[in-house]
C-alpha cells in the first residue's frame, strides 16, 4: 500500500519523504503509530533547528579561541581563600532559607550513560561502597542530612524540594526506584519526577534517522533541555506553589556532590547572585570537563569538545592552566531568573552537535549498526543560561571534597566506579581523622593514610595516574550520620577498627 499523500505531503515539505520507505511493510497500529509521531513533530522547528545546527558545525573552533578570556581571579570565591567564620555565615544563611522551605534541588539524570555502559539509569549504580548504597539513596540521604542540619540550626523544620529530570529511557526506572525504596526517607511529596523531550537524529545531510521501520531514532535534548522541561512539565508551577525561591543544581555521576550545599548557596546570596557556577581546578589540559570563562562580554562554559588544544595547554607564568576553572555540573538559580530564562531566553539557546554512531534501518530494511559516526543528536547544554545572568558568580571548591564523577567503566584510565568508590572513602577517612579517631586494621596496625585518587592541583598528565586499586582504609560514613563532616565530635581519641561503616 503506498504511503497516504497528505503524509508524504508533509515530509516532502521539509525533505524527508525517505521516512516513509518501508510503510507498506508496517502494520495497520504501526502506521498508525508511526503517523501520531510524524504528524506531533513540528517538523518545521526541528528541521529549523538541523540547519542552524549544521551551519555552526562549519565555524572554526579557533574562532572560539579569539573571543574566550580567563575568568579573573577577583571574580570567584573560593573555599580555600575564606575564613572559616565565613564559611559558616554562608552555611548559617542558607540553614535560614531551607528551614523556611524555600530551596529546590534539581538533579539532572536523563543522559543514557553511554560511557558507563549500564542498560538502566547511572542513579540507580552501585559503585561498591561498604554500605552498596547508590547514588540516588547517597543524594536522597544528603538532603534529609541537610533538612535535619537546618532545623538543628534554626529549631524550624523545612522542607526541601527535589525535582529529579528524566528522559524517555529513564523515567520509567527512575520513578520505579524510588517508589520500591520509599523514596530512601524523604517524603513523596517532595519528590517531583519530570522527563525532558526528545530530538529526532539527523544524518550529516539532514536526513531524518529511521531507527525503526516505523519509528524515528531519537535522543533525549540534552541537559539544556531542562529549560523546556520545566514548563511543559509543570515544574516552574510546582515551585511556585511550594514557594522556592532558590535552586542548585546537579548532575547526577558526582560521588561527592554536596547535594544543596549550603555554603555554595550562601555565598551565592551574600552575593546577590541570580546565577552560579561551582567550579573545580581544572587537574590536565585534556580533562574532560568544560571551562568556566568570558566569551566576549559573556559568562560561559566551553565544552570539552569544544575547546581547542591551544587553549586548553595555556600556561599561566605559575605553570597553572590559563583555562582552569573546570566545571562540575554544579549551578545555582534564583527561581526568579530561572522563570526568566524559561519565558523568554529558552528558544534562543542553541543546540550543541554530538556525531555520533547512530543504528538507523536501510533501504532493505535491516538495522545496520555503523562502526563511525553516521550522524548528530542535537543537545542543548544546561550551562547555556549563564550568558543570560545579570549578576553572575564563580565559586571554586576542593576536588578532594567535591567532586569524582561516575563515566566510564572499570577499566578506562579515570571517572570509573573504583576511582569513586576511592574518593568517597578517602574523603570520609580524612573526616575521621580530622575528628580525632584513630584508624586501626583487624591486627591494631595504625591504617596508613590515604590521599585523594586525583590532586587538585595537579597539572601535568604523567602524575594524573588515578590510584585503581582499592584503599586500605574502608570508612564510609552514611550521609545520614555527617554531610560533610560535622557531628563526628564522639570519636576523638577513639580506636576504630576498620573495615567501618557508620
Ligand atoms: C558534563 C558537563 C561538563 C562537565 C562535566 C563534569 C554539560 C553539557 N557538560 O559533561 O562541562 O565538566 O559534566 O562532570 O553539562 N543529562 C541529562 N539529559 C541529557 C544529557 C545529559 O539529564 O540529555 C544529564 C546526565 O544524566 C548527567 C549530566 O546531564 O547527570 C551531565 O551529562 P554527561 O553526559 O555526563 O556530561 P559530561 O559530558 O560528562
Amino acid at each position: 500500500m503506498a504511503p497516504p499523500a497528505d503524509l508524504l505531503a508533509l515530509l516532502q515539505g521539509h525533505g524527508q519523504e525517505h521516512l516513509l520507505d518501508h510503510w507498506d511493510s508496517l502494520t495497520q497500529d504501526q502506521q498508525d503509530a508511526f503517523r501520531a509521531e510524524l504528524t506531533d513533530l513540528d517538523l518545521a522547528e526541528v528541521c529549523g533547528y538541523f540547519a542552524r545546527t549544521a551551519e555552526s558545525m562549519t565555524h572554526t573552533t579557533e574562532k572560539l579561541d579569539d573571543k574566550m578570556h580567563p575568568l579573573q581571579e577577583s571574580q570567584c570565591g573560593a573555599v580555600g581563600k575564606t575564613s572559616d567564620r565565613e564559611l559558616a555565615s554562608y552555611a548559617n544563611s542558607s540553614y535560614e532559607e531551607i528551614s523556611k522551605s524555600r530551596v529546590g534541588i534539581l538533579l539532572l539524570a536523563g543522559g543514557q550513560g553511554t560511557r558507563l555502559g549500564t542498560s538502566y539509569p547511572k542513579g540507580m549504580y552501585n559503585v561498591g561502597l561498604p554500605s552498596q548504597k547508590t547514588l540516588f539513596q547517597l543524594q536522597a540521604e544528603r538532603i534529609s542530612s541537610l533538612q535535619k542540619l537546618a532545623e538543628e540550626k534554626t529549631g524550624r523544620a523545612g522542607k526541601i524540594a527535589w525535582y529529579i529530570m528524566t528522559s524517555a529511557s529513564t523515567v520509567k526506572p527512575t520513578s520505579d526506584f524510588f517508589a520500591e525504596h520509599n523514596y530512601f526517607g524523604l517524603e513523596a511529596e517532595n519528590v517531583f519526577i519530570f522527563q525532558q523531550g526528545t530530538l529526532p537524529c539527523f544524518t550529516f545531510e539532514g536526513k531524518m534517522i529511521l531507527g525503526e521501520k516505523g519509528a524515528l531514532s531519537r535522543a533525549p535534548d540534552g541537559n539544556g533541555g531542562l529549560y523546556r522541561a520545566l514548563k511543559q512539565e509543570g515544574v516552574l508551577a510546582d515551585m511556585k506553589g511550594k514557594g522556592v525561591k532558590y535552586i542548585q543544581l546537579y548532575c547526577v555521576d558526582n560521588v561527592l556532590v554536596k547535594v544543596g550545599d549550603p555554603v555554595f548557596m550562601g555565598y551565592c546570596l551574600a552575593k546577590e547572585a541570580e546565577c552560579a557556577n561551582k567550579v573545580v581546578r581544572k587537574g590536565f589540559p585534556t580533562e574532560a570537563v568544560g571551562i568556566t570563562c568570558k566569551v566576549e562580554e559573556h559568562y560561559q562554559v566551553v565544552e570539552y569538545s569544544e575547546i581547542t588544544q591551544k587553549s586548553a595547554e595555556k600556561r599561566n607564568k605559575d605553570g597553572s592552566l590559563v583555562y582552569g576553572a573546570a566545571n562540575i555540573c554544579i549551578h545555582f538559580f534564583t527561581f526568579d531568573f530561572l522563570e526568566r530564562v524559561v519565558m523568554f531566553n529558552e528558544d534562543s539557546l542553541h543546540h550543541h552537535v554530538a556525531k555520533k554512531k547512530i543504528p538507523y534501518v536501510n533501504a532493505e530494511g535491516s538495522l545496520v549498526k555503523p562502526d563511525k559516526p553516521n550522524g548528530i543528536k542535537m543537545e542543548k547544554f544546561v550551562f547555556d543560561v549563564f550568558q543570560f545572568a545579570k549578576n553572575f558568580v564563580v565559586w571554586e571548591c576542593l576536588r578532594d571534597e567535591e567532586f569524582a564523577p561516575l563515566k566510564n567503566a572499570e577499566g578506562a584510565p579515570d571517572f570509573t566506579p573504583t576511582y569513586c568508590r576511592n574518593a568517597l572513602l578517602a574523603l570520609h577517612q580524612k573526616w575521621l581523622r580530622i575528628a580525632g579517631a584513630k584508624l586501626v586494621d583487624a591486627s591494631g596496625k595504625e591504617a596508613a593514610q590515604m590521599g585523594s585518587p586525583a590532586g587538585e592541583n595537579n597539572n601535568n598528565d604523567a602524575d594524573n595516574n588515578n590510584d585503581e586499586k582499592d584503599f586500605v582504609v574502608m570508612a564510609e560514613i552514611s550521609p545520614l550520620v555527617s554531610y560533610a563532616g560535622e557531628n563526628l565530635g564522639q570519636y576523638k581519641g577513639k580506636t576504630l577498627q576498620l573495615p567501618l561503616s557508620l
